[in-house]
């Protein structure tokens, strides 16, 4: 049996029980279950708390990327600045509008991509930068966007593992031109099945965004852009509405047992700790992701003992088969590629109690011993 298990929902979705029944109840008796009022609440609810004008609810987190790229016409020919280190949804959605990804490397104690390096990687073809808040940890948006600007080009934030983080102050996801992000169910802001949302202050690229994800209508049999069906449904809405509001609680949870990691984890042989919470960066933990080169045995050590971790990942993008058009070879990307091989994600999620978290990390400082 599992001691520490990797994630669970359980803890959420009991505290919030009552309310998804009603919220499922609610839509199930007024009928109307794709764009209606829930998703309309929900897209007030979550502009309102990026402190941005709109939200477009779409499908995914990818279709939250590719609309955003589509919006701000980013097209074949095109060139997109993106870290070498991420979920590879977010190489996928450049690829998938026509365009070029290209990889900036990762500063490897913070997950996210290095700033100073993306102005050697810009070209006459770069339309815009993705910077990933990788793990829940905040990117230097300030910098990211001095250099857009200076260069000409959009910024979209992929919030996908952020919710509810911050750089100096301000939300991540309501800094880009066109943010996207995704509700995957592990998500710290997760639906009860696949949901993703753009924020923007750009009335265009909102009105765009809107008929984009509806088959490009722009009001009802009007059609005047060969879009897609991308559409956030309305019980999806309705639950979202609910953990919402809870969201920043659970985050709290998340950075109370990073502390406990962060107290527990000092001085253990080669292991390299995240960043923690600084006065420019509010992270929240989507992931407690440490480094060590014997990561594929302290895994297994684990593992023996009822502790499951996750590698979040595996094999760098870059050499995936996906992208062997881009002919990167193995040595090209050697921060992302030594990532690969020493990232290990240990169980971070509301509801885990301090004396798992205390177990893991005996078990860690054994392991070492
Ligand atoms: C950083 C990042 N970007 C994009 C995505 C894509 O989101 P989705 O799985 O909803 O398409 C994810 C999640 O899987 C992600 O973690």
């Amino acid at each position: 049996m599992s001691v520490a298990p990797f994630l669970s929902l359980d803890y959420q979705h009991r505290s919030i029980e009552r309310e998804l029944k009603q919220a499922f109840y609610r839509t199930l008796e007024r009928g109307k279950f794709i764009l209606g009022k829930e998703v309309d609440h929900f897209e007030k609810e979550f502009a309102a708390y990026h402190k941005s004008k709109y939200c477009i609810s779409v499908a995914n987190g990818h279709d939250a990327l590719l609309i955003s790229l589509k919006a701000l016409g980013i097209d074949k020919g095109d060139e997109v600045i993106v870290p070498s280190h991420t979920c590879q949804a977010t190489w996928l959605a450049v690829m998938n509008a026509g365009a070029k990804p290209v990889p900036v490397e990762v500063d490897p104690s913070t997950y996210t991509i290095d700033s100073l390096l993306i102005e050697n990687s810009l070209t006459r073809k770069t339309k815009a930068i993705i910077p990933v808040h990788l793990y829940g940890h905040p990117c230097e948006m300030d910098k990211i966007m001095a250099i857009a600007k200076k260069n000409n080009l959009f910024v979209i934030e992929d919030n996908a593992q952020a919710h509810g983080a911050t750089f100096k102050n301000k939300m991540t996801g309501s800094w880009g031109h066109c943010n996207a992000t995704s509700f995957y169910p592990t998500k710290n802001l997760g639906a009860l099945g696949d949901g993703g949302a753009i924020i923007t202050s750009n009335k265009k690229l909102c009105d765009f965004a809107r008929a984009f994800r509806n088959y490009g209508s722009e009001k009802k049999d009007v059609h005047s852009i060969p879009g897609v069906n991308s559409r956030l449904d309305e019980l999806q809405a309705a639950i979202l509405q609910i953990k919402l509001r809870m969201l920043d609680e659970w985050n709290e949870t998340r950075r109370r047992t990073s502390n406990l990691y962060f107290g527990l984890l000092q001085n253990i042989g080669d292991i390299q700790l995240p960043p923690r919470e600084n006065r420019e960066t509010k992270p929240v933990y989507h992931q407690f992701v440490i480094q060590t080169s014997l990561r594929e045995k302290l895994q297994a050590f684990l593992s023996k003992k009822g502790i499951e971790t996750a590698v979040h990942y595996p094999i760098p993008i870059h050499l995936q088969k996906t992208y062997s058009y881009l002919r990167y070879k193995k040595g090209n990307l050697p921060v992302a590629e030594r990532l690969a091989g020493k990232v290990l994600s240990l169980p971070v999620w509301p509801g885990l109690k301090k004396d798992q978290v205390e177990i893991v990390c005996s078990a860690v400082r054994k392991f070492f011993a």
